[in-house]
């Protein structure tokens, strides 16, 4: 099988590539504007990459998508810190740029699998959310938060309209998938980073952490390692199962508050000798939403995925716990970090 991954070097699109020229014979064509993530695949004959921009290098998408089986459009702004301070830029990029990829698909009848997102689901209330039955729930225009959440929706349904006139394709929700190389914690600013990676970073430099609206709010944190066995399993798609449907990829199990994932955090780096004082020595504030992001923001307060669909149609069921998955991440990063 020939897989197109549009953003191989990004967090998913790397730890993708690794597994399938682990696990399979199949041959990936990537793109994307960096590539320190994938050095260590640049001599493997199945791995087939051009540095570039997805908005500049068209022609070769369009080859590409004609050429392979099935493509995976990644590329996309995924940090909340972005949606709110330049919520142009994410429609551009995470919308405008990957419908065109999308419609190459539906022209070259290119299977497409897509990341949807678990922030799909906004605020909704229910205990878990279903693919099929939630409500979606986004607050108003000026909380431009919602601009990413809004912009993957929408592709969703263009997805699922074009799958009605015979496109095939599989929509993933990835929920909080941690692990090796999520972001690059080095220079992380402020709101530059997801929450596990921004965390580390102020701890690895004796930072103080930054509990956004007192750290009550909830998120399942997915282990990658989990999150990639699904992707694969949507690749082979094994009787059909992946076909036409949607998946949320998230473990209902690592249920926790921003408050007790960094307490996690500390307890895990405190287990290596440079930071054993941790306990004592980290210190954690308390900070408004609206000072740390500022007043397009808003929060989601439980976010925990119903996994009937990827248990049933995938045979999928996620392994890791969240001190596993933690554990893991700190770990890459604490092999990585200078003395
Ligand atoms: C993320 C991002 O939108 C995407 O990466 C992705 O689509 C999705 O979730 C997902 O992976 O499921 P969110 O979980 O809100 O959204 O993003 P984080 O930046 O990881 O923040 C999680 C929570 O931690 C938020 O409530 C945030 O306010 C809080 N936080 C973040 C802090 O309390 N302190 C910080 O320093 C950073």
């Amino acid at each position: 099988m020939k897989v197109l991954i549009l953003g191989v070097n990004g967090f998913i699109g790397h730890s993708l590539t690794s597994r399938i020229l682990r696990d399979s014979d199949w041959q990936v064509y990537g793109m994307d504007i960096g590539d320190d993530r994938i050095t260590q695949y640049r001599g493997n004959p199945r791995f087939h990459f051009l540095e570039g921009d997805i908005a500049i290098n068209r022609e070769w998408i369009e080859y590409h998508v004609k050429k392979c089986d099935v493509v995976l459009p990644l590329v996309a702004i995924a940090t909340p810190s972005a949606y709110v301070q330049d919520p142009l830029r994410v429609f551009e990029l995470d919308f405008e740029e990957n419908l065109r990829i999308v419609r190459d698909a539906v022209r070259y009848g290119t299977r497409v699998v897509f990341p949807s997102t678990s922030e799909i689901y906004g605020m909704c209330q229910d205990e878990s959310f279903n693919e099929e039955s939630s409500n979606l729930v986004l607050g108003p225009i000026s909380k431009q938060r919602w601009i990413y959440s809004c912009s993957k929706q929408l592709l969703d349904r263009v997805i699922w309209a074009y799958g009605q006139q015979g496109l095939r394709f599989t929509l993933f929700r990835p929920f909080n998938w941690v692990g090796p190389n999520l972001d690059h914690i080095e220079t992380a600013k402020e709101g530059s980073s997801r929450v596990v990676t921004q965390f580390l970073g102020h701890l690895m430099r004796g930072e103080p952490l930054r509990l956004v609206d007192g750290g009550a709010q909830r998120r399942c944190i997915t282990d990658i390692r989990d999150g990639i066995d699904a992707l694969m399993r949507i690749l082979r798609n094994d009787g059909g199962g992946a076909e036409g449907r949607i998946f949320n990829v998230g473990n209902p199990r690592n249920d926790c508050s921003i408050a007790e994932l960094a307490d996690l955090l500390i307890d895990i780096l405190a287990g290596y000798e440079p930071y054993k004082d941790l306990r004592k020595t980290a210190v954690v504030e308390k900070v408004s939403s609206e000072e740390y992001y500022g007043s397009g923001y808003q929060d989601i307060w439980t976010r925990v995925p119903d996994i009937r669909n990827a248990r049933e149609q995938l045979g999928w069921e996620p392994r890791y716990d969240l001190h596993e998955a933690l554990s893991h991440t700190v770990q890459y990063y604490i092999d990585r970090a200078t003395p």
